[in-house]
């Protein structure tokens, strides 16, 4: 059975004004992500990756074409959807407890308790309640921030290259838990990267953007079994066709 079809984007453009005329970013952007994909958008520096989930989650509005999701347009952000962004934005004034509460505070009591904990414990921070964020290390300042995404229960997240600024085994670790907690949660997840090895191991599909003005080069399925084996013959062969959508020679 297929999954039914969650968020669609129906020739999506945008244009950003400027002193010399508009900038085109977006020039017609058509796809569908199923309910409980792992959907990556990959492409070149500035080809309109975030502007593209900006428009997704409400934050920018398209010069032309439009978002449905559920079948409705979007209209604005809500809290059915959230964003995880690169840059940490969790509190620094507040616990990792307070920080995943944040968004629970029209629950009861007990109930902001139990999520609270089942959250803290499903990003691997038990333990780290009572303590903040400069006590932390990058790595577990990013699963709070995972932390607070997921706690609110939302159906679709937005991630913004959101591993962007650790290093490169904690990031290793951070996808591996990503997908641990994605095949538990099976929420729609929309994930912009420009790291080719990145989207490999995470996305049930990676939708690659040419440059500026972002347009769809190709949408690439990929079918490698999870875990997924970073020395497999396959996972070169894929990562070699997306160098070669992208335009760009790995070998130096
Ligand atoms: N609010 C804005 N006003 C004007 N121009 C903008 C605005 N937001 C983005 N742009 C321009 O649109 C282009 C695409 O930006 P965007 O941030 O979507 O790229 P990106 O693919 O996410 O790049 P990166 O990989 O570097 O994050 C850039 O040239 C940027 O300068
Ligand atoms: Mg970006």
């Amino acid at each position: 059975m297929t999954a039914p079809v969650k968020v669609v984007f129906e020739d999506v453009h945008k244009d950003f004004p400027t002193k010399d005329g508009d900038l085109k970013v977006l020039a017609g952007i058509d796809l569908e992500v199923n309910a409980g994909e792992l959907v990556c958008l990959l492409g070149p520096s500035g080809c309109g990756k975030s502007t593209l989930l900006n428009i997704c989650a409400g934050f920018e509005k398209p010069s032309r074409g439009r978002v449905t999701i559920d079948g409705e347009p979007v209209a604005g952000p809500t809290s059915k959807r959230v964003f995880v962004f690169q840059e940490y934005g969790i509190f620094p004034w507040a616990s990792v407890w307070d920080n995943v509460a944040l968004g629970l505070r029209h629950l009861p009591k007990k109930e902001q308790y139990r999520i609270i904990g089942e959250t803290i414990e499903l990003v691997g921070l038990t333990g780290f309640e009572r303590a903040y964020p400069m006590e932390l290390s990058g790595g577990m300042k990013q699963r709070v921030e995972v932390a607070r995404a997921l706690a609110v229960s939302p159906d679709v997240i937005y991630m913004d290259e959101p591993f962007g600024a650790l290093d490169s085994l904690t990031r290793l670790t951070m996808r591996a838990e990503l997908v641990r907690i994605w095949q538990q949660q099976q929420q729609t997840i929309l994930f912009v990267t420009h790291d080719v090895d990145e989207s490999v191991q995470l996305a049930d599909r990676i939708v690659v953007l040419t440059d500026r003005p972002g347009r769809i080069a190709d949408v690439v399925s990929i079918d490698l079994p999870r875990p997924r084996d970073l020395g497999s013959a396959e996972y070169g062969s894929i990562k070699n066709r997306l160098y070669e959508l992208l335009g760009v020679s790995h070998s130096v």
